[in-house]
Parts: C-alpha cells; structure tokens; sequence
C-alpha cells in the first residue's frame, strides 16, 4: 500500500517571546485535523509543538507536493495565526512569509519534508523536529546515522545495508532553481565529508539506500532568509526517517545526537549553540534557545499511526542534556567572538551590516 508522510511545521506566534505556541493555537490545529479525518483528506496526522513552531505529522494516500495537503496546513497556519492575533501573542503569522498561498508550502516559509513509500508489513519511522536552528542541523546526525559504523553498526552487521546510502545534498545558497548533487557511501564518503562540513549551506535534503533502492531519510531545507531576504527567525527543519530491518535501526539512528554536537542557531538565529535532545512538545528558554531537537517514533499500517514514543524522553537523555547545558555554556562564555556568534556570510541578513557599513565609511586609508 502506499502512504505519503507529510511534515509540515511553522511559527505562527508564541506567548511571552519565541518559545511556545499557545494551547488555543494547538488546539485550532488538532480541530482542522480532526475535520480532515472525517473529510479523508488524511487518513491519520498529529499535532505538536517544538519551541515555537507547530508541527503537523499528516498521513495519506496523495503523494509528496500535493496541494491540497499543502493548502490544507497553510490554511491550518492561517487559522492559528488568527488565533495568536485574538490572543495579542508575540510574533504572530512569524513564517508565513507571503500573503497568497500558491499550491506549495515551500517557498512559502513553513519547513515540509515528505515521503511517499510502500509501506512495510512493519513501517517503523521517526519524525525529528527541531527549533532555533537550521537545516544543516541534520548533516551530522544523518550522515552518521546512515554512513558511519560508530553510529551505524548495521553497516558492518547486516547484509542488506553493506553496500551503503545514497545522499541528495542541497546548496542552499543557490535560490533561483534546487541545485542538488547525488554521491553515494561507501564510494564518495570524502566529497560527502568535504560539503556536509559547512552545514549552513550544503543540506542534506535526502537518503536512499543503495541494495533496496528505497527510500530511507528526508529533511527540509528552507531557509528564511533566502525566502525573505533578511533575518525573519530561525528556519527550525524537520526530518523523517525510516528504521529497523533494511535501514539503521531507531538506536542507531539517535546514536548521533548524544554528542549534543554545535549548530549555528540559539538567540536571533546567529549563535554557536550545542542541540538538545528534548522532549515533545518542549519550550525555549535560556538565550532564545538552546537549540532542541524532538523526535517521535510511530509505525504507520494502512494510513494509521500508532502512539508516538518519545525517544528523548528517557534517563539517558537527561545525562546528554546536561552535556549539551555545559557545552552551550561554554560557548556562550565567549559572547560575540566569533565562532560564539555565527561567521560573517550568516551574518549577511542581520542588523550588523547596517553598523559595518557605517563604520567603512568612517575607515580611512593609510597611504
Ligand atoms: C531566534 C528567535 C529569537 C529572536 C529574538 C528577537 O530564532 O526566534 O532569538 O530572533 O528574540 O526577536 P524579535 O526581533 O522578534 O524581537
Ligand atoms: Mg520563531
Ligand atoms: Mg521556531
């Protein structure tokens, strides 16, 4: 049978800053979801929050880009912003960042990432989704994930997943058309590490095996700022991966984000920050931040879900949260010195180049 599973998440406004929806928010959000069900629009989908940003996990039978889902959650948005407008919430309508829906989310400001699959007899996935940070957020944790035994032992211990994945890495930077690139691990393990290193502008977007061909991994790779032209917040992605038999298995997957490993995101989007593993439906707080990262288990049979689990939400998370308190702190003893805050091409959508260009006006030449 085949399902397409959509993620779709914006910030449409939060109480008291940029850090939660309000639950009359979510609550609009679960209701439009709930007239979808009856309707059939979507066989099954939730609802839930990461930081500020609200996140609908849709399920059902009409492909990945299709308009009527993407209409269906930027209405949903729309709605929502709404409701944070009556309740004179902070930042309200934040990533709807054109006026008119034109049949497409993307481009539009809200993060998507979407799969079409034939459903295994057990379809085991994890939705990750992740607030105060950018795409690229996913570059080490995926590429571990998939490419690296340490991470991966599947890759030495089962057959199937010997031969390696197949990677569709973005240059974001390249916004008239997608310019994508195709490498494969094992075979272009250094090219894959040579773009994947400056994670703010190659993106990992996709992963496929190479054995099944199929489909294995998609994240979303908007930018904002390439959107808006300036700095209108933090892109905030999400990302959904299948696991266990033919791909990693869930542990495997989650492996990488123990290192609670430095993004480029936290306070105005421009800050060195290391990821915290949080539980659903988790608010931001220290510097705007730190950064979070959720991620929920479901499986899905005939267009159903199951409950989520929470992965982040067990003992051994707490002890990586810690380390991700401590490593945060550290980088922020540093403040504005570079690398604390974000390099310069980052830079180039905020506030700062008004104070460099005045102050290069006032330079002067030494002869
Ligand atoms: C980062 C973020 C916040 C805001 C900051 C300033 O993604 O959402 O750090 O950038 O709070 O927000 P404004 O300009 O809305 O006052
Ligand atoms: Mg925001
Ligand atoms: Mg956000």
């Amino acid at each position: 049978m085949k399902t397409t599973i959509s993620v779709i998440k914006a910030d449409t406004g939060s109480i008291g800053g940029h850090n939660r929806p309000s639950d009359a928010m979510v609550t609009k959000a679960k209701d439009r979801v709930a007239e979808a069900l009856k309707t059939g629009l979507l066989s099954d989908a939730r609802v839930t929050f990461t930081g500020d940003d609200i996140a609908l996990l849709m399920i059902h039978g009409k492909g990945t880009d299709h308009p009527d889902i993407h209409k269906f959650a930027w209405d949903t948005f729309v709605e929502t912003t709404k409701i944070a407008k009556s309740q004179g919430l902070y930042g309200a309508g934040q990533d709807l960042l054109k006026d008119a829906f034109s049949g497409n989310v993307r481009g539009m400001g809200p993060g998507s990432a979407e799969m079409e699959i034939e459903e295994r007899t057990a379809e085991p996935f994890v939705v990750f989704a992740g607030d105060k940070c950018g795409p690229g957020v996913f570059n080490y944790p995926l590429f571990a994930g998939f490419a690296d035994p340490y991470h991966n032992a599947g890759l030495l211990l089962a057959p199937e997943m010997h031969t390696g994945f197949t990677f569709t890495i973005m240059d974001v930077n390249h916004t008239e058309h997608d310019k994508v690139i195709t490498l494969r691990v094992p075979e272009d393990y250094y090219d894959i590490c040579t773009l994947l290193r400056d994670p703010n502008r190659y993106i990992i977007e996709k992963v496929v095996e190479n054995a099944t061909g199929l489909i294995a991994s998609v994240a979303s790779t908007s930018r904002l700022h390439n959107i808006a032209g300036k700095y209108v917040g933090k892109d905030d992605p999400v990302a959904i991966v299948r696991t266990q038999k033919q791909f990693p298995s869930t542990g495997e997957i989650l492996s990488p984000w123990a290192l609670a490993h430095y993004t480029l995101g936290d306070n105005r989007g421009s800050h060195h920050v290391a990821v915290m593993p949080v539980k659903q439906n988790s608010i931001i707080s220290f510097f705007d931040g730190p950064t979070v990262m959720s991620a929920a288990g479901y499986c899905v049979h005939e267009g159903k879900l199951t409950e989520a689990v929470d992965y982040f939400d067990q003992p051994f998370w707490d002890y990586i949260r810690e380390k991700a308190t401590k490593k945060t702190l550290m980088i922020r003893e540093q403040g504005f010195f570079n690398p604390a805050m974000g390099p310069q091409d980052e830079m180039e959508y905020t506030g700062v180049m008004e104070n460099l260009k005045r102050l290069d006006a006032k330079f002067v030449a030494r002869k």
